[in-house]
């Protein structure tokens, strides 16, 4: 039976261009889409864009344009984002699509009558970038504590969401569910905000007009988070020729930040309880990607472009060096300089390089053609191509994806090496040694072949380009019967071809 893989990126706010911590979270998801498409699973990628809201209204009021007008000019740069990282989404959601918006309408009507939304008078201390609410206990410095900036004073009467009544079912469900939420420690904090107690959510906007409206009372718009949630059901509904929902909800894994945890961890899954659907799967949860020590944000104005990268370095450069360089799950530095660095010494030397000799050795001491394994093709190379892969299955497993790149790695430096233990260019010279360095050829080629397979996911046009120069299929799919060692379909014509990753000179 075929498995059935969702996977969801949290769909982005278009007040402002996107930075590359949007790009960070979409190129995560795509990786994990690919490979469970390697694996041969049946997948549903989504992201989108959240364009409901204050932020939203407030930048298009800015810009003197109706909010529509901002946010069908602004989804283009977010569209466009997902096209130059090479995500390979299924579908792409507007909150704004008009499927969406019934289907929000549909599932409050539904809580409503069941007696989970009630009205009621409400006065708190609201974050509007945050599009939420605090206690004043939770301000830092009597500030928002993620965005540094003052709360606004908000008295309305709005409908309210009976979170409460959803706290011991939610403990229950993280109980029993130890990996709902990924890491762990994720885990602790999303258990311990609910365990800390839940008040009623107000879950409509009586002063805004940009949302959707609620269906038993025109004159409030939905919540946009709530709004937003939604997306991650909705979109099933309509992406599809047919109802996709049987197929794919529960989703397998919902990918964010650690800044929208609460949302999905706590609100989601009692929205959810109480319309009586299943509870995703899993919640990932990776870390922030700094700038000079501070979260990259479009409110602190410290933001690298991914344009711009991907225009000077290529797209799986980027792909590769955002995953090599931040432990996924951790916080952690990004920087041009270090881009650099990682792409000269780890693209350019070890995997360019290898590319590169591997090919023109094949063609200048093979006859261009896909050498053919013989009697003594197993090799301890042949052994750690298959410890890395097993290595690597369980890094993907854990999504570990900076793991698995560490892995892929170890494989890619022991062929570098072997290179040099074994000298093709010396074997060429001395006849008594033709089977050794045809032996030599095929353990190279074999090794690189079972590299850019396991590379697919991280950088498909790479692992695309390696195995087309060595001859091979490109295709996705039966990735655990073509990673065995052997399976170098023999015979074909060699390409060895531009240099992968031309070397940075610093300027
Ligand atoms: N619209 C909401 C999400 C609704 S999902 C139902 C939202 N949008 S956002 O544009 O602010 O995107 C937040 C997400 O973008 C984070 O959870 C994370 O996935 C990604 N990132 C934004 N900045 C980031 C970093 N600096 N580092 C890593 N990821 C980043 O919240």
């Amino acid at each position: 039976m075929t498995n059935h893989f969702y996977i969801t990126t949290p769909i982005y706010y278009v007040n402002d261009v996107p930075h590359i911590g949007n790009a960070y979270t979409t190129i995560a998801a795509d990786i994990l889409a690919r490979y469970h498409r390697q694996l041969g699973d049946d997948v549903f990628f989504l992201t989108g864009t959240d364009e409901h809201g204050n932020p939203a209204a407030r930048a298009a009021e800015r810009r003197g344009l109706s909010p529509l007008e901002h946010v069908n000019e602004m989804v283009k740069r977010f569209q466009e984002l997902a096209q130059r990282v090479n995500a390979s989404n299924d579908f792409f959601i507007r909150t704004t699509d008009s499927e969406h918006e019934q289907s929000v309408q549909n599932f409050l009507s539904k809580l409503y009558d069941r007696g989970d939304i009630y009205l009621k008078s409400y006065k708190g201390l609201y974050c509007p970038a945050c599009e939420a609410f605090y206690a004043p206990k939770d301000l830092l410095a009597g500030k928002c504590p993620d965005h540094g900036t003052v709360c606004d004073e908000v008295e309305e009467e709005n409908y309210f969401f009976r979170l409460s009544a959803y706290q011991s079912r939610l403990i229950e469900h993280f109980d029993k569910h130890p990996e709902f939420v990924k890491p762990q420690s994720r885990f602790n904090e999303a258990r311990s905000f609910i365990t800390g107690g839940l008040e009623d959510i107000s879950i409509s906007r009586a002063t805004l007009k940009w949302g959707i409206p609620i269906p038993w009372d025109e004159s409030q718009v939905v919540y946009v988070w709530v709004d937003a949630l939604l997306n991650y059901l909705s979109a099933l509904e309509y992406a599809g020729d047919h109802d996709l929902t049987p197929e794919f909800w529960p989703a397998s894994y919902h990918m964010m930040a650690k800044d929208i945890l609460k949302f999905h961890a706590v609100i989601w899954p009692a929205l959810l309880m109480a319309a009586g659907n299943k509870l995703p799967e899993h919640l990932f949860i990776h870390g922030y990607l700094l700038m000079g020590g501070q979260k990259m944000s479009k409110t602190r104005g410290n933001v690298l472009d991914p344009f711009d990268i991907i225009n000077r370095y290529g797209t799986d450069a980027f792909r590769f060096y955002c995953f090599r360089e931040v432990t996924f799950g951790q916080d952690g530095v990004v920087s041009i300089e270090g881009l650099e660095a990682r792409y000269n010494s780890e693209l350019a030397n070890d995997l360019g390089n290898l590319v590169s000799r591997t090919t023109t050795m094949i063609e200048k001491f093979g006859g261009g053609l896909v050498p053919a394994a013989t009697e003594s093709s197993k090799s301890d190379i042949a052994s750690l191509a298959g410890s890395v892969t097993s290595d690597v299955t369980a890094a993907m497993s854990r999504v570990d994806l900076t793991g698995a790149l560490e892995k892929i790695w170890v494989l890619v430096r022991r062929l570098n090496k072997y290179i040099e233990d074994e000298a093709p260019w010396k074997l060429a010279k001395d006849e008594t040694a033709a089977s050794r360095l045809e032996l030599v050829l095929y353990n190279l080629a074999e090794g690189l072949r079972i590299c850019a397979l396991l590379l697919q996911s991280f950088m498909p046009e790479t692992s695309t380009e390696i195995l087309s120069r060595l001859g091979q299929a490109t295709e996705t799919g039966g990735l655990q019967q073509r990673i065995l060692w052997g399976g170098l379909k023999t015979g074909g014509r060699v390409i060895a071809g531009e240099p992968l990753f031309p070397k940075i000179e610093r300027s």
